[in-house]
């Protein structure tokens, strides 16, 4: 199969983005295929991340605690295939970066139709198996449209 890259980015790259990536690889790391993430902002550049996500992803066997948050960079849309976004923030902020309608449509929603996946960060701790729930259902899906 093809070599494909995929970034999956969110604002922080500490909470939604890793756990998806986490996800996604579990999925197609057997597979030649390069899952990574990036966050929109540079609040948490360098941080690993958030211990409540770790927590989640462990309870469903998934292991996230050595990834480091990076902030998106344009030159993402030239190094990856594929770009997948959390929510409707990212996707405006992703679509005005890119300097041409190509890399425009390499940007896609992780869930689909357009649906979004809200920061769990301030919210309760239900949140975060929440989007736990949300990602794997997104994962499963994309891993199915990478394989074909
Ligand atoms: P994420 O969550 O985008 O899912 O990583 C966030 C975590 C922290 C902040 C924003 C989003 N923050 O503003 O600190």
């Amino acid at each position: 199969m093809e070599h494909k890259k995929i970034l999956i980015v969110c604002l922080g790259n500490i909470c939604r983005s890793p756990l998806a990536q986490g996800i996604l690889n579990a999925k197609v790391n057997h597979l030649n295929i390069e899952v990574d993430s990036a966050g929109k902002s540079n609040y948490h550049i360098g941080y690993p991340p958030d211990p409540r996500i770790i927590a989640v992803g462990l309870k469903n066997n998934i292991y996230i605690r050595k990834q480091i948050a990076r902030s998106f960079s344009v030159n993402d849309f030239k190094v990856f295939s594929y770009i997948y976004v959390i929510d409707y923030n990212n996707h405006e902020d992703l679509i005005l970066l890119a300097s041409s309608i190509q890399e425009q449509l390499k940007v896609n929603y992780i869930l689909p139709n357009q649906e979004n996946i809200f920061d769990p960060f301030y919210g309760v701790k239900e949140g975060f198996d929440q989007c736990f729930s949300l990602l794997e259902n997104a994962c499963e899906r994309i891993a199915n449209i990478l394989k074909k």
